[in-house]
């Protein structure tokens, strides 16, 4: 609950951040003020980049996140979509290099009836957005009103837009600051940024992507479950049913990163098609996202629906529907000429014989920003076209001289720095390895799930 603020107090964003920087713990009128002050303009953006990195490397308290999550949901409406009768159900991920799914579930799950209200982000980090992959279609808008988003929910059961103006303002600013100052990695805001913007969607339920690896924000399995835990317990707080499923990012997810061969590779999993590690996710995600919108039974059940629903064509039909009410030409989901495409290509080829033992995959997300498929700054404009097409996977067997990957770019220079980190990104062994990393590492959430 909001906490009128004593009148003795007054608020300083320079004495919270030095609160925060000497590890203390902050109160809920700290908390609320700095966001509310943020949020209206009224501090800068230095002041609060330097309150992030105290948070990121002090951490919070539980009661902090809280209020924390509290303040920033609070900053903008939370949309009351209770005249819709079908279920709403929505999934986010934390995060990762090559995680197309938000493309495919949310048409996906809205073609087996669950309704899905999607808040997404743009790219954090050295890992991709929703909003950027959504842009990459021409003419897709994700910036629509509150009235419009409605609108496309309730004629085709989803729809895709940023934080706004009117919801969320407070994780649009943050969310933006921290994607350029290097304070992306602490559970807590992650926590806050996710079931912030989720919150305020008016959903029922919710299904999280908690990635872990070394392309993850989360690098081990302890500290995904950790933040997996931590917004689980927001969601319960707040009456939602939320189950998390902690899932590797040790490798990019599928074949493709950048932003509209990332549009291209969901169509494909649309189809029937594409990688067998995304299919395989989506699926799952999907299962959990039926399952838990009280279309089917349970999470296996939900999955043969949806395999279905891609077989029938049913849930690229959805996908074009949305694509074509938010504004974005619906030529470009059966023809990937319509996309833009980059003027130049290099292939990058094995030094040797062996097998790909790994890749590290924030490497391969922090290339593909350097080709322009994400920002190194605020004012960065991403380039659409970019990106790297993988053609091996960890596992496999690969000979000298053979292709590893190609590089679509189309300024020389940001090619040669991605090459360059992409190379080192690669071990390749003489044997096998053994090491078989799970895609899905557990389910964290009391659901009562019947798998
Ligand atoms: N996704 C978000 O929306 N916020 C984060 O902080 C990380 C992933």
């Amino acid at each position: 609950m909001s906490q009128t603020p004593p009148t003795t107090q007054t608020f300083r964003a320079i004495d919270v951040i030095r609160k925060k920087r000497d590890g203390g713990e902050l109160s809920r009128y700290e908390i609320e003020s700095l966001v509310n002050a943020y949020t209206r303009s009224d501090i800068p953006d230095y002041q609060v980049s330097a309150w992030l990195m105290a948070v990121v490397l002090r951490g919070m308290t539980r009661a902090e996140a809280a209020a924390l999550t509290d303040a920033m949901l609070r900053s903008g409406e939370v949309l009351d979509l209770s005249s819709l009768p079908a279920k709403k159900v929505d999934k986010h991920s934390t995060g990762g290099v090559g995680d197309k799914t938000s493309l495919v579930l949310a048409p996906l799950a809205a073609a087996a009836g669950v309704a899905v209200p999607m808040i997404s982000g743009r790219g954090l980090g050295h890992t991709g957005g929703t909003l950027d992959k959504l842009e990459a279609i021409p003419g897709f808008n994700v910036n629509l009103s509150l009235a419009q988003f409605r609108r496309v929910l309730e004629t085709c059961g989803c729809a895709m837009i940023g934080q706004t103006a009117e919801i969320a303002p407070a994780d649009r600013k943050l969310y933006a600051l921290r994607d350029v100052t290097g304070t992306v990695e602490s559970p807590y805001l992650i926590c806050a940024s996710i079931m912030s913007k989720k919150l305020a969607e008016g959903i029922d339920a919710l299904v999280l992507d908690v990635k872990t690896g070394s392309g993850a924000f989360m690098k081990t399995e302890k500290d995904a479950a950790f933040l997996a835990e931590l917004m689980v317990e927001t969601g319960e707080r707040m009456g939602k049913l939320v189950v998390a499923l902690i899932t590797d990012m040790d490798q990019p997810l599928g074949c493709r990163i950048g932003n509209a061969l990332e549009v291209i590779e969901a169509v494909e999993v649309l189809r029937g098609e594409g990688p067998k590690d995304l299919r395989q996710l989506c699926l799952e995600l999907a299962g959990w996202m039926l399952h838990l919108g009280g279309v089917s039974d349970t999470v296996a059940e939900g999955r043969k629906q949806s395999e279905k629903l891609i077989a029938s064509g049913k849930a690229l039909d959805k996908f074009r529907q949305m694509v074509e009410l938010q504004g974005g030409d619906p030529r470009a989901v059966d023809d990937p000429k319509k996309l833009p495409q980059a003027r130049h290509a290099m292939m990058l080829s094995s030094p040797k014989d062996g097998y790909l033992a790994s890749l590290q995959c924030e490497e391969v997300g922090i290339a593909c920003v350097i080709l322009g498929g994400g920002r190194e700054r605020k004012e960065d404009s991403v380039d659409p076209a970019v990106g790297i097409v993988l053609h091996k996977k960890v596992g496999d067997a690969v000979s000298a001289g053979e292709p590893l990957a190609t590089i679509y770019y189309n300024a020389e220079t940001r090619a040669a720095r991605a090459r360059q980190l992409l190379e080192e990104s690669y071990r390749i062994a003489d044997s096998r390895v053994l090491e078989n990393r799970p895609l899905i590492h557990r389910v964290i959430g009391k659901t009562g799930e019947k798998n």
